[in-house]
């Protein structure tokens, strides 16, 4: 049974066989996602707040006659631990051993979201109770963003420029970093570098020294590149990067180094305050991204996020038509 659990662990040819499906289905050709989402049921796990993914989620199953239930963990529901041998004696109530596949009986489909920690960078990277969950389900598990990845909003952020740009071989997308107020996971950065990647764009990471991303997901990702017959390149100066690109993505992420140092992730933004993102940064034509939500005049200005070429709406609304094509994917495969 395969899940969908990251881009990571499926093949560029996968991934684009899904945003050409999501393309169909938005332009109408529904008879697929009809057949496949009638009568079943999606059960949603937040461990996290949500608008986007809750909402796209539930329209994707309600529009082609499914539905969805949404759990808030430790509100809709008992606290849930996931460590296993621990001894049970403090707030969580249910194990995830349990709560898994009594969820599975109900359900066809089974989503998390939990969020990284940021205190420890290996202890994200583990993605522990993502796994736990696909490990103990019996039915396919989606990923609503964990530690280490936010694939459905990779593939919504692919389909977006593929509606855009048409021809994505050879454009050029810039992942930029951009201050915040606080360090955020480097989940929605993972995945967009990995869609650009395995859209075969030429690549270019802007951000200051010390925000690296994780190691194993650069090398895939310039894998992927290289396959494709593209590059993947890193820089520290946004101004370059961000005036020649195609693609302008915006995001914050916390500094690994500094994980559990409030203090320290503070004066890392407010040293790179300047990397704010303004619309004279991009050129005539380029795509401004963001996943959202965004932080206006701390991440990108009001004339940024307000200029035609930002295209942050779009992204959202694809994240409903790349889910559903996920969901059909999921639920033809036999288990
Ligand atoms: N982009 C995204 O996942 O939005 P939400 O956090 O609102 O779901």
């Amino acid at each position: 049974m395969r899940h969908w659990l990251n881009l990571l662990e499926y093949e560029p040819r996968e991934l684009a066989q899904l945003v050409a499906l999501a393309r169909r289905i938005k332009a109408g050709d529904d008879a697929e996602a009809s057949a496949a989402l009638r009568g079943k049921i999606l059960t949603m796990l937040f461990f996290n707040p949500s608008l986007r993914t809750r909402t796209s989620f539930e329209a994707a199953m309600l529009r082609f006659g499914g539905h969805a239930i949404c759990l808030n963990v430790g509100g809709d529901t008992w606290p849930l631990e996931h460590r296993d041998g621990v001894v049970m004696d403090g707030a969580c109530s249910e194990h995830i051993r349990e709560a898994a596949p009594v969820l599975c009986r109900y359900g066809d489909l089974l989503a998390v979201r939990t969020f990284a920690k940021l205190r420890d960078a290996g202890e994200d990277a583990a993605d522990r109770v993502l796994r736990g969950f696909a490990q103990h389900a019996t039915v396919p598990v989606i990923n609503m963003e964990s530690a280490m990845e936010h694939p459905c909003q990779g593939l919504a952020d692919w389909m977006t420029i593929d509606e855009k740009l048409n021809e994505l071989p050879g454009k050029r997308f810039v992942l930029t970093w951009a201050p915040h107020v606080k360090a955020l996971p480097m989940a929605v950065p993972h995945s967009a570098l990995l869609a650009a990647a395995a859209a075969g764009m030429k690549v270019t990471i802007a951000h200051p020294p010390g925000y690296e991303l994780n190691a194993a997901l650069l090398d895939r990702a310039a894998t992927w590149c290289a396959a494709a017959g593209s590059s993947l390149d890193k820089t520290h100066k946004w101004r370059e990067a961000r005036r020649d690109a195609d693609v302008v993505y915006v995001k914050s992420w916390g500094a690994a180094a500094h994980y559990g140092d409030d203090d320290a992730q503070r004066s890392g933004f407010q040293e790179h305050a300047d990397w704010i993102v303004d619309a004279d940064h991009l050129k005539p034509g380029a795509l401004l991204m963001h996943c959202l939500p965004v932080r206006r005049n701390v991440v990108m200005t009001d004339a940024a996020l307000d200029d035609p070429r930002c295209v942050v709406v779009d992204q959202a609304e694809n994240r409903m038509w790349t889910q559903v094509a996920i969901l059909c994917h999921l639920l033809r495969q036999p288990h």
